[in-house]
């Protein structure tokens, strides 16, 4: 190993260099909402909401204050409540399924596709019932599902389809953008997503004219005209300084995620061939946004992995080591092992190396040549 990469350090998100590199905008932006000091909703957040809908393909977007009020958002506005079911992936952010907790409604888990590890369309059709209410997939990773087979089970049961497009802001579905496909998209602006905000922040898009309506008269404690509180609504509103912020990085998305594109492609030509690891694939180039670049290693070896990158400066991480049907908090549901056999798979092996646009190309390398140096010894 030469000694300039032996000194390198990887950390998992630079996010740092990124807000760097732009900040003349977001300063003069911030500015903007200092002097005109509208904190909550305003201006800014309008902007963005135009933009973003734009940018996605859709008529709206309803903008909130984190990913998780986006989803239960979404399911209120569906009229999802106690009794009903929604079918949704074990192998996820837990947030998923807050949402439908949230609501009163009962997470129905199925298993997840052992190449994407996204749901499993047939396995879904097999898990509908009369209760079943809406479909909630997650585009893992920055992947775009397969929504056709799942819309078309929307459509047959006459259920709602919302996307969970979190971690995939930007990649495409046969041509859409994520979030566009389904009844409803929710995105998460948390800092550290493709799209991330200066604090928490999320957004719900939606061509439903109606829909968009009450979704934003919701998030403003269900707000009819002032004074006029027409339901039980939330305080859910999306912060001036963040829509001012994610104005102007939504400008650089498409740039950014161009360059995941390429550090995932070279990383994935350096680890190719090593024994041991199973490297992520892409449907097609735009369908994935590399929000994660996770593999799978071999059972029994990812605890020492992490460790020794760790040593060598690399920041690796887990997304996510336990389904969400495990969680303490869902015990109750009474899912068992072996009932959800390639996500506790995927969840025992899954490993998460660093991705973000800035990885310089000495990084990549440092990282892949830790990586297969480390597993020799795991
Ligand atoms: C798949 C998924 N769904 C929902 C969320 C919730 O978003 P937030 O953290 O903005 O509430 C996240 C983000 O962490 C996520 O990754």
């Amino acid at each position: 190993m030469s000694p300039t990469l032996n000194t390198l350090s990887v950390p998992f998100l630079d996010l740092k260099t990124q807000n760097q590199a732009i900040k003349a905008e977001w300063t003069s932006a911030i500015d903007a909402v200092t002097s005109e000091s509208q904190f909550i909703l305003g201006p800014a957040v309008a902007r963005f909401e135009a933009a973003f809908a734009e940018y996605v393909g859709v008529k709206h977007c309803i903008g909130v204050n984190s990913g998780t009020t986006a989803l239960q958002l979404a399911l209120h506005a569906s009229d999802v409540g106690p009794g009903d079911e929604v079918v949704t992936t074990p192998h996820t952010w837990i947030s998923t399924t807050w949402a439908i907790s949230y609501v009163g409604a009962r997470p129905v888990y199925v298993d997840v596709d052992p190449k994407t590890y996204n749901l499993d369309p047939q396995l879904v059709a097999q898990a509908i019932t009369p209760r079943t209410k809406a479909i909630l997939p997650v585009h893992l990773y920055g992947q775009t599902c397969d929504l056709k087979p799942l819309q078309e089970l929307a459509d047959r049961h006459g259920l709602t389809l919302i996307e969970d497009a979190a971690q995939a802001h930007g990649a495409r579905y046969q041509g859409r953008r994520a979030g566009s496909i389904g009844r409803m998209g929710c995105f998460s602006f948390y800092p550290g997503k493709n799209l991330g905000a200066f604090g928490e922040a999320g957004a719900v898009v939606t061509d439903d004219d109606a829909a968009a309506r009450r979704m934003r008269c919701l998030r403003d404690h269900a707000q009819d005209g002032r004074h006029n509180h027409v339901e039980v609504g939330y305080n859910a509103r999306m912060e001036g300084l963040q829509g001012a912020v994610l104005d102007v990085k939504l400008r650089h998305l498409d740039a950014w995620n161009a360059a995941r594109r390429r550090n995932a492609a070279r990383l994935s030509e350096l680890l190719d061939g090593t024994p041991g690891l199973q490297l992520p694939t892409a449907a097609s180039p735009d369908a994935h946004a590399w929000h994660l670049y996770v593999v799978l290693v071999e059972d029994g070896v990812r605890e020492g992995l992490l460790q020794r990158l760790a040593e060598r400066g690399v920041a690796a991480g887990v997304h996510y080591p336990t389904l969400v049907p495990f969680q303490p908090a869902y015990e109750h549901l009474g899912y068992r092992p072996g009932q959800l056999p390639v996500a506790e798979d995927v969840a025992r092996r899954c490993l998460s190396l660093p991705m973000y646009p800035e990885l310089t190309d000495m990084q990549i390398e440092y990282v892949a040549e830790s990586v297969k140096e480390c597993l020799k010894t795991c």
